[in-house]
Formats: C-alpha cells, sequence, structure tokens
C-alpha cells in the first residue's frame, strides 16, 4: 500500500538530490502544499517530519522548513598553532593588487544593472533623498559637527544598549566606514614600533595599517569554532609587550570564527593584567543567523574595549559610515578624526539616522540574515558537488558573517592561480592575505555575500578546475 505522504517525501528529495530544491531553500508552507496538492495538514506534516529526521530538511523557528547543507562531509579547517616573533609588515604589489580587486567579495564581480534594489536598499535611499531635501538655509557652507551627527551617535548607542552596552552618544563618534574607526583607534592605543597582536588567519586592512604605522604584527591563530586562540595570546604575553589585540570577536573574516562566552572574560582579563587595549571590530556583529552575540564592549568595565563597526556589510558600502567608541579616549579621537578628514556628510548621517530610527535597519537585517544563511548552505553545498577532484577539503562554517575558509591540499598554491583566474574574470582571495608570514598557501577565502546565480556557480566550478591543474 502506497500513502500520500510517501508521494510527497520521495518527490522532495528526488528534487533536493538533484539540485532543483537547493540548499537553504525554504520548502512551500504545509498550507500550501495542502492547498496545491489537495491532501490534509496530517499528510504534509508527516512528510516534511520524516524528511527533517532524514536530516535533509531542518525546522527554523517561525520561519519553517528549509533544505539543509550536508555538513558532516568536511572537517573544519585547522590553522597553525606555533606562534612566531612579532614583524614588521611587508606587503608585496601582488597584494595590494589582490587587495584592490576583491574588495568587492565577489567571486565573479559585474553590477549587474537590470538586478532588483532590496527592498531594505530602496528604503534606505527614500531616507537619505529626504534628508536631502530637508537641507536647510546655508548648512552647506558648515562642517558637521566633530563627533559626527548627535542623532546618528544617539541611534547606534541605543542599537548597542539593546546588546547590554552602556556607554552614551558623547563617547561615540561617526567615522568613514570600520577601517578609518580601526586606524584611529590604534593611532589612540599605539606608537611606531609597538606589537600589535592580531587574528591569523585575519583581516588584511588590518595589516595594511599596522604596516602604515610601522607597527609590528603578533598573529594569534583563529579556529572556525573558537574564533582567536585567547590561551595562545595569554602563553606569549609574558614574553612580549603588546600594546594592542585587534580582535573580531563575531564572525571574524576569513574564518568566521566566534569567540565563546568564557573566553571573551579571559580576554579581558588578560588586557587588564598585561596593561594592553582591546580594538574590536565589530563589523559583523549584526550578522548573526542566530541571536545576535553582545560585543565584548558590553564586558568592559575598565575602559579596555575601544569599539569599532560600520554599516559597510550589514547594510551598505555606499554610505562610508562607521563608529568608534571609547570613554576614556574620546576626545583624543576627536581631534584625530579631524586632522584625517574634518567631518563627514550631514545628509548622508541624516538619512541613515531616520532610517535606523523608523527600524527599516532591523527589519533588512532580519532578511539579510535569513538570505546569507541560505547563500552559505548554497556554497558549501556547491563545494561538496563540484570540487570533490580536489580531493579531501577542510571548510568553516560559521553562523554568520560573509566568508568562510576553505582548505585546499597542501600542494596547491592558490596564489599561483590568481592571474589564471582573473584572465577568465574569476577574482579570488588567496591565503596569504590573511598573514605577514609565509603561511596558508594553499587556503582561500570564498564569500557567500552574493546570490549564486549562473554566473557565480560556474565562476566557482571553473576555478576548481584551475586550481586542480596545480595538483
Ligand atoms: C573585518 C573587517 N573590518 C573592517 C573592514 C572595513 O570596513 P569598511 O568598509 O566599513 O571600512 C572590513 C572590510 O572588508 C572587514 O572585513
Amino acid at each position: 500500500m502506497r500513502y500520500l505522504y510517501q508521494d510527497l517525501e520521495r518527490e522532495l528529495i528526488a528534487g533536493i538530490n538533484s539540485g532543483h530544491i537547493p540548499v537553504g531553500m525554504k520548502l512551500p508552507s504545509i498550507r500550501q502544499q495542502c492547498e496545491e496538492r489537495k491532501i490534509s495538514k496530517a499528510t504534509v506534516i508527516h512528510a516534511y517530519q520524516r524528511l527533517e529526521a532524514s536530516g535533509l530538511v531542518e525546522v527554523r523557528a517561525k520561519s519553517g522548513y528549509f533544505v539543509c547543507s550536508r555538513k558532516m562531509q568536511h572537517p573544519v579547517p585547522s590553522t597553525q598553532q606555533t606562534i612566531s616573533a612579532p614583524r614588521l609588515v611587508d606587503m608585496s604589489d601582488v597584494m595590494r593588487d589582490i587587495m584592490a580587486q576583491s574588495a568587492a567579495f565577489d567571486i565573479s564581480p559585474q553590477i549587474d544593472q537590470r538586478s532588483d534594489i532590496p527592498i531594505g536598499i530602496t528604503e534606505l535611499n527614500r531616507s537619505l533623498s529626504r534628508a536631502l531635501r530637508r537641507q536647510r538655509g546655508a548648512e552647506h557652507q558648515y562642517y558637521d559637527e566633530p563627533a559626527g551627527l548627535l542623532p546618528l551617535r544617539r541611534q547606534i548607542c541605543n542599537r548597542y544598549q539593546r546588546f547590554g552596552c552602556n556607554f552614551n552618544e558623547n563617547e561615540v563618534i561617526v567615522t568613514a566606514g570600520c577601517q578609518h574607526a580601526l586606524s584611529l583607534a590604534l593611532q589612540l592605543c599605539c606608537k611606531p614600533g609597538d606589537i600589535v597582536a592580531v587574528e591569523s588567519p585575519g583581516f588584511y586592512g588590518v595589516l595594511q595599517l599596522l604596516e602604515s604605522m610601522g607597527l609590528q604584527v603578533l598573529e594569534i591563530p583563529v579556529t572556525a569554532e573558537h574564533g582567536i586562540s585567547v590561551d595562545g595570546l595569554s602563553d606569549v604575553l609574558e614574553k612580549w609587550k603588546i600594546a594592542a589585540c585587534v580582535v573580531t570577536p563575531s564572525f571574524a573574516t576569513p574564518i568566521g570564527g566566534a569567540i565563546p562566552e568564557e573566553s571573551r572574560q579571559r580576554l579581558l582579563q588578560l588586557a587588564e593584567k598585561f596593561d594592553f587595549k582591546i580594538v574590536e571590530d565589530d563589523i559583523y556583529g549584526d550578522l548573526s543567523f542566530g541571536h545576535r552575540i553582545p560585543p565584548l564592549k558590553q564586558l568592559d568595565k575598565n575602559n579596555r574595549v575601544i569599539l569599532c563597526g560600520s554599516f559597510s556589510k550589514s547594510l551598505s558600502r555606499e554610505l562610508r559610515l562607521g563608529w568608534v567608541v571609547s570613554s576614556t579616549g574620546q576626545k583624543a579621537l576627536m581631534r584625530l578624526k579631524m586632522v584625517n578628514m574634518l567631518a563627514l556628510s550631514r545628509y548622508t548621517q541624516q538619512g541613515l539616522s531616520d532610517f535606523l530610527e523608523d527600524g527599516g535597519y532591523d527589519k533588512h537585517i532580519r532578511k539579510q540574515k535569513v538570505l546569507l544563511r541560505q547563500q552559505r548552505e548554497q556554497l558549501v553545498d556547491l563545494l561538496s558537488r563540484h570540487w570533490q577532484h580536489l580531493g579531501a577539503i577542510r571548510i568553516s562554517q560559521p553562523e554568520g558573517g560573509l566568508t568562510l575558509w576553505v582548505e585546499l591540499d597542501p600542494k596547491i598554491n592558490v596564489a599561483d592561480s590568481y592571474l589564471k583566474a582573473r584572465a577568465e574574470g574569476i577574482i579570488i582571495t588567496p591565503g596569504n592575505l590573511f598573514t605577514a608570514q609565509l603561511q596558508y598557501q594553499h587556503c582561500l577565502r570564498l564569500s557567500f555575500a552574493h546570490p549564486w546565480n549562473d554566473r557565480r556557480q560556474m565562476a566557482l566550478i571553473k576555478l576548481g578546475e584551475i586550481l586542480a591543474a596545480q595538483i
């Protein structure tokens, strides 16, 4: 005897296995299935529950049933655990070219003029236009206030208060993005020659800053499970005096790890004991697929943490708006900002502030998180299906952010394939970009910031072939 739920179950399994129902996709709702197939609710629920039990789909609270990625096939990457002596940073010109090309986080960068503008961005644009139309008298002949527009500082503050931080708007300085915020924070707490601990592999923008400021880098390993190794840092602090530690506690690029709660407390204790500042990069904080993890700043009782962030990853890179927060260093930071760039655009700040106040940002983030999680799962699935000829690969599967880290066969040098890939219009970020030492040559960062349309899927498949030619 054949039951109706079996037909539905078989059909869905076939769709999932063939890729017609891709990883990350939401299955039609129970009501939709009942109406379209003229079957009972119990039949649909039975089929969905069986798919869930088999691990093909998962339930997400208040959202429905989603096709799962086949996680268990890939072990997580294993970064080196030995810590080398501090050194000055020397990024090569080739690396600079790679940085310039890949800043877009897109394997096949081509701005599609016909693609739909997301609703959140359309609403943001409306807020920006309204702010521009509200221009008064001779405003255009005056600079914005040095700390940044007060309503925007208030909004940034309000957001962080929701996550347990208790600083006020006078401690917030609006910056031209997060890179600017990091630069001001490092200028505040370091002088040339000082040692700065960073994540390894870690954000190349920080390495560039250290290079330009004549600071020494001390690379501390990061794992996909636990973010920066607080134990590793602790082991070397007696030996080397550091002025600061730059850390992205939630979903650090490229691996996407997040520091567990206990280690966060320990990091702050170390900062106290060994008298250094923590420069917290919270740029991916709002892009957690689950609950928002509070920033380190929330635990900061003694002003050890200088909090940096921006709206570049969560909303728009075009805004060029971010923040740096320090209770004790606020005045010094403001002076540094004035020397650097005088002021920012009042209209952009006002438009963004209105967008935050109207709840547009929260709405946008809620949608963005669902989309990004889906795109991450699709990426892992594509790699499982199309990069098999590269042998056993290790993949990090972060629960937030925009990127994951792939470790390939040690025989492969990803940077060696850079020009070949570029000739095909494929832009890659090789592993050695994320370190000042000679390491991670067989690794690369892949981003899931963009939808996996045909063009990007083809680029990923082609890249697999280019890399495989090295084995
Ligand atoms: C970890 C991290 N921090 C800071 C930045 C720079 O951000 P912004 O564009 O806001 O300057 C980036 C950009 O890629 C990043 O990945």
